[in-house]
């Protein structure tokens, strides 16, 4: 055969291993999304009255869904690679249980794992308020507005989604759902002093998107975010502050921070400012004391 024979069947070998790579990539990586379990189904019935609704409101402004969902929770592009679901239209096309199974547990309404859905924070909400969050998506209005962002160019896109799925195919990272059971059990319901009770579960289901699983800057996205020990140095006023102006003790501007707590913690009552301060001064004296040796 002549050489041009020999460099033809060469690349034809070559794009054949290499087509085999892609496709190993694709089915290894969607066998991972596939393997979660859908949770038993979540049979709470759905309050209908405005009550509901408001509180529901609440927590879709204090838990961030508007950060990642949009102004109108119509959808936002993210990263450039990604769009968000209008949760609004979502919230009317599926049921109940397929809206908590995204929620809680990180499975998507199509039975496929999520990716980068933070429902290791909505992990340990309540029945009750999941019902409320869910009654008051199904009562938005529906925004027909186009979802806000820009697309990256679609070979950036490409080369970046295989990039995640090469990892995932070989265990280098993993769906949401894996990462849900290292989501800690909520430890002072029974704490007599009620606040702990109360501020452990608002601050387990908002301030571990980016401060950690255990508020310590820890898993699943270590330095995020600061451990949360340095609630140690703030009193009841300075925390209040924090969360009603995203000013921190030292005064500075935080990058994040700041707008997080103007958009979002601006929306506890006081009452749920008192119980945060609470738990997160009482967890940082003892996260000191266990430090310390004490
Ligand atoms: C940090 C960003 C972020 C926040 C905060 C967030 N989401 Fe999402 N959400 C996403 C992304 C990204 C997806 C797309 C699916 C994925 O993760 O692969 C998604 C998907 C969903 C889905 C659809 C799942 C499916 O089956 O397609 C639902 C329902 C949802 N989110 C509800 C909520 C609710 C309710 C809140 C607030 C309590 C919220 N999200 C907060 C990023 C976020
Ligand atoms: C969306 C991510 C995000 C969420 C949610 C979040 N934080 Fe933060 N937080 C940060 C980041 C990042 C910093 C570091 C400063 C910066 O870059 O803005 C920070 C800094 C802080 C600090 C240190 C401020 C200082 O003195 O320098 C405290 C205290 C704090 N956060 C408390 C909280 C509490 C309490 C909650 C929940 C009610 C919370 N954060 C939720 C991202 C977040």
């Amino acid at each position: 055969m002549g050489m041009l024979r020999w460099i033809g069947l060469g690349l034809a070998g070559l794009l054949v291993i290499a087509l085999g790579f892609v496709g190993w990539v694709y089915a290894a990586s969607e066998a991972h999304f596939r393997s979660f379990a859908a949770p038993a189904p979540f049979a709470a019935a759905i309050p209908e009255d405005e009550a509901a609704v408001a509180r529901g409101e609440r927590l879709a402004k204090t838990r961030g869904c508007y950060g990642c969902h949009g102004e109108a929770l119509e959808g936002e592009i993210m990263w450039g690679a990604i769009v968000t679901p209008n949760l609004p239209a979502m919230a009317r096309a599926e049921t109940p249980a397929a809206l908590e199974a995204a929620i809680r547990h990180g499975v998507g309404v199509n039975g496929r794992a999520l990716f980068s859905m933070p429902s290791y924070n909505f992990a340990r909400m309540s029945d009750a308020d999941l019902a409320d969050l869910i009654a008051f998506l199904r009562a938005t209005p529906v925004s027909t507005n186009a979802p806000a962002g820009k697309w990256r160019p679609l070979h950036e896109r490409i080369i970046g989604e295989f990039i995640i799925r090469m990892d995932i195919a070989r265990g280098k990272d993993a769906a949401m759902p894996h990462h849900l059971p290292l989501v800690p059990q909520l430890k002072e319901a029974n704490n007599p002093d009620q606040r702990i009770a109360r501020g452990e579960y608002l601050a387990l289901t908002s301030c571990n998107e980016c401060h950690g699983m255990t508020l310590r800057g820890d898993y699943p996205w270590p330095d995020a975010a600061p451990d949360l020990i340095v609630m140690g140095a703030y009193g009841p006023e300075d925390f209040t502050k924090l969360m009603r102006e995203g000013v921190p003790i030292s005064g500075a501007e935080l990058e994040m921070m700041g707008p997080v707590a103007r958009g979002r913690f601006v929306h506890w009552t006081d009452g749920e400012v008192d119980d945060l301060y609470a738990y997160l001064s009482h967890m940082a004296k003892r996260a000191v004391e266990a430090e310390s040796g004490g």
